[in-house]
């Protein structure tokens, strides 16, 4: 974990190791499985980024509960901050708890939209569990309910987490160096 990795034209560093995700994510399912015991939580994880999150955190998970996948894109990736969505929430959401699971909560609008959504849909409650979290970038109402961690305003990769569609698969969290 002292290692730096290259991906396409940058050098990123090591931010967050193996075991402290692994510590953090199993607290978190810790968490969310007492505040949400007797609810049966729905998890709805945001692809691609959050994938393995999704996965470590379900397996933390003491209470029953669900899974399923939705998929949103900016429309222009300019000011607008209009989503649309590539694999949309279903019926399933009605008059459930959702927690929608994300890598990385920016400058919120990701969040926003879906919570806006699934509300429309019909759920009962919506919380937000992110395993990243910037503050400083943050330009939404709600900050996400359950956070790994909060990093600076700086750009990772790993844990899910792309750069320009690569280092998703790295095992621990990097930081552009
Ligand atoms: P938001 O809508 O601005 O909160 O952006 C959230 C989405 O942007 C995340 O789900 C990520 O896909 C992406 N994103 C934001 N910051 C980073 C980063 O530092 N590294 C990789 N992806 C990021
Ligand atoms: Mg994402």
């Amino acid at each position: 974990m002292d290692q730096l990795v290259f991906i396409r034209d940058k050098k990123f560093r090591p931010l967050i190791g193996r075991e402290k995700i692994a510590a953090r994510v199993k607290e978190l399912g810790l968490e969310i499985s007492r505040d949400l015991e007797t609810e049966k939580p729905l998890f709805l994880a945001v692809l691609n980024g959050s994938f393995m999150f999704a996965s470590d955190l379900l397996k933390e998970m003491k209470t029953d509960c669900e899974i399923s996948f939705m998929k949103v894109a900016s429309y222009d990736g300019m000011s607008s901050g209009s989503m649309k969505e590539l694999i949309g929430a279903g019926q399933e959401v009605q008059g459930r708890v959702v927690v929608v699971l994300e890598d990385i909560v920016d400058s919120g609008r990701t969040v926003e939209y879906i919570r806006n959504d699934l509300s429309k849909k019909g759920a009962k409650k919506v919380v937000v569990a992110t395993m990243l979290f910037k503050p400083a970038a943050f330009r939404s109402v709600t900050p996400p309910e359950y956070t790994g961690f909060t990093i600076g305003n700086e750009f990772v990769v790993g844990y899910g987490m792309d750069y320009d569609g690569a280092g998703r698969n790295l095992d621990e969290i990097y930081v552009l160096a």
